[in-house]
């Protein structure tokens, strides 16, 4: 009886010092996931690389953001030549960024501080390095048929050429020919990227064996790369032309992927890796984000097949500065009314990622606030990307500077089309050498030299900061209004001879109301009717605002006449939700 009296006391104490992670079905329904980009957080070692024990030591700055997932981009062996999307071993860690030691130290911390790690899944291709396409160009089994292998052509002169049309995502044919095989491999990303054949049940299972590897070290979820590019087709057939005007005849967009992308096996693989995961931890749900760029209806199809967040990209593909009140309503409204009926499916909202230009050089620095209040206070999962909490922009890079083998591949008149190194440069902590990123000389990209002001130590003890109204909005997320609530879209025109430029959200449960109102005019200050618009009777206070809105936080607003300047957006909510 005394032994368990201890046991429970002893059970307090560690429940009280240490979050506790939420192990249930349920728990990402309403979390925010934090990306970090592993190469350019933060260097612990000093050779101008980013690396686990960088990640450890600071994920102390992820937990007091509030994030409960951390998602780390590919931090497997590699020769870098997609920095870490080409992988020569599925279940070991990147020299430069440390060893399997560290990176049980990196989940002890994440799990001291309540978060869950998410790790890159990379199926669609390992590196030219990995062994196993070693043996597959010695034919050895069951290796042979690990990769897609296809005989030359020949054209009437006996020269030798690729077996079909299909084209790199990084420019030129997808096939690359090796000597010693006498055959094409495929590759629908870098020449180092050979990709692998999901029609080899030998494969499938290999490739499920390092989900499994991983799960057992403590990982709660996979982010799946490229997901959508798993299969082709098995009769080899030429893509037609897009015809999209202007576009080089090598460039990836020169034709239509209807044999490369996109094939309904693809979702079968999905379902058994669902199940895999969830035989392996029943009753706690590991998170699936699967990353396709893709049609709409097939994004939303991930669903069915056991992903949790089929990266939805609107903010990134659909929507840009030049975007409306009635875009985004459309745009938002049309997730919302897709999400699949059922109580595990719930939406997602994608602020930005590696691979695309940051948030405020998508829309403008001075509407970055406007995008974090609506990817935090619509209902589902916040996906964030490392540096979009500061409001990061891209740097601008020369061809000479380009790393990235998307650039290096357009060449220079086009690089800085196709280059990603401009998102993906070092992280900007404080205003120290290199921004408090490495202790280097140099670093692998170059640290944007607007580090002096923009940085995160100068952004949290400032009154107004993108970080600060981050953070508060991310505590407001954690209610339960955001978490449960009804939701609503509405439009409103300030002046109705021009379309309606003013988008307000509303968020209700119980007595609780939070209201994001977004006057997307450029020039004009707009006056709102809040009571008669959204029917609120309520009495609102400002919660949060962006830059410029001559707002006060708590302050009590007029319901009947809400007057925002232009460009602004506010949240308000009921006085209850302000402790
Ligand atoms: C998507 C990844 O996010 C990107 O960085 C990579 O180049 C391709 N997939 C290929 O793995």
């Amino acid at each position: 009886m005394i032994r368990s009296y201890i046991l429970i006391a002893v059970l307090i104490i560690l429940a009280d010092s240490n979050p506790v992670q939420v192990a249930s079905k349920d728990w990402y329904k309403n979390s925010l996931v934090y990306q970090i980009y592993p190469r350019s957080f933060k260097d612990s070692n000093g050779d101008g690389i980013g690396d686990l024990n960088g990640i450890t030591k600071n994920l102390v700055h992820v937990a007091e953001i509030g994030a409960d997932v951390v998602w780390i981009s590919t931090i497997f062996s590699s020769p870098q030549k997609d920095f870490g999307y080409d992988i020569s071993n599925f279940t070991n860690i990147n020299e430069e960024y440390g060893t399997l030691e560290d990176f049980n130290k990196l989940i002890e911390k994440a799990r001291f501080l309540g978060i869950k790690v998410i790790l890159d899944f990379v199926p669609n291709h390992s590196s030219d390095q990995h062994k196993w396409f070693n043996q597959s160009i010695h034919r050895i089994k069951p290796y042979d048929e690990y990769y897609i292998w296809r005989d030359a052509k020949y054209d009437e002169h006996q020269n030798r050429l690729p077996p079909n049309n299909w084209l790199s995502n990084f420019g030129g044919s997808a096939w690359q020919w090796n000597d010693i095989r006498k055959q094409y491999y495929l590759h629908q990303f870098a020449a180092g990227q050979p990709d692998l054949n999901y029609r080899n049940d030998e494969l499938q299972e290999e490739m499920k064996n390092v989900l499994v590897f991983w799960m057992d070290r403590g990982v709660e979820g996979f982010r799946i790369d490229a997901i959508n590019h798993m299969y082709e087709d098995d009769q080899f057939r030429d893509e037609p032309l897009s015809n999209i005007p202007g576009v080089p005849s090598d460039d990836y967009d020169f034709l239509n992927h209807i044999y490369t992308k996109n094939l309904p096996e693809t979702y079968k693989v999905l379902e058994s890796w669902r199940k895999l995961m969830d035989d392996q931890s029943p009753g706690n749900t590991k998170m699936i984000l699967t990353e396709a760029y893709a049609d709409f209806d097939l994004i939303i199809k991930y669903y069915l097949s056991g992903s949790t967040v089929p990266f939805n990209f609107m903010f990134i593909s659909d929507l840009n500065n030049k975007s409306t009140a009635v875009d985004f309503k459309r745009s938002i409204d049309r997730w919302m009314n897709n999400v699949p009926n059922g109580t595990e499916y719930v939406a997602n909202w994608v602020l930005g990622n590696h691979d695309n230009h940051r948030v405020a050089s998508r829309f403008g620095e001075k509407r970055v606030d406007q995008l974090f209040m609506l990817v935090t206070i619509l209902p589902g999962v916040s996906v964030i990307y490392n540096g979009d909490e500061i409001g990061m922009v891209d740097r601008e890079f020369t061809y000479e500077e380009t790393k990235d083998p998307a650039g290096c591949n357009a060449g220079p008149e086009r690089y800085w089309l196709k280059s990603r190194d401009p998102e993906r440069t070092p992280f900007q902590w404080n205003d120290g050498p290199n921004a408090g990123f490495s202790t280097s000389s140099s670093t692998w990209l170059p640290v944007n030299e607007n580090y002096i002001h923009l940085n995160v130590e100068a952004q949290k003890y400032k009154a107004y900061s993108h970080y600060n109204i981050l953070t508060r909005l991310i505590e407001l997320k954690k209610k339960s209004v955001i978490e449960y609530g009804t939701l609503e879209t509405a439009l409103y025109c300030s002046k109705c001879s021009v379309t309606e430029n003013v988008l307000g959200v509303v968020r209700r449960h119980r007595s609780y109301i939070v209201v994001l109102i977004v006057n997307f005019s450029d020039t004009e200050m707009i006056v709102v009717d809040i009571g008669m618009w959204l029917n609120i009777s309520e009495p609102l206070r400002v919660y949060t605002s962006s830059k410029g809105s001559n707002l006060s936080p708590r302050q009590i607003v007029e319901l009947r006449s809400f007057s925002l300047s232009a460009s602004v957006s506010a949240v308000l909510t009921t006085p209850n939700l302000l402790n």
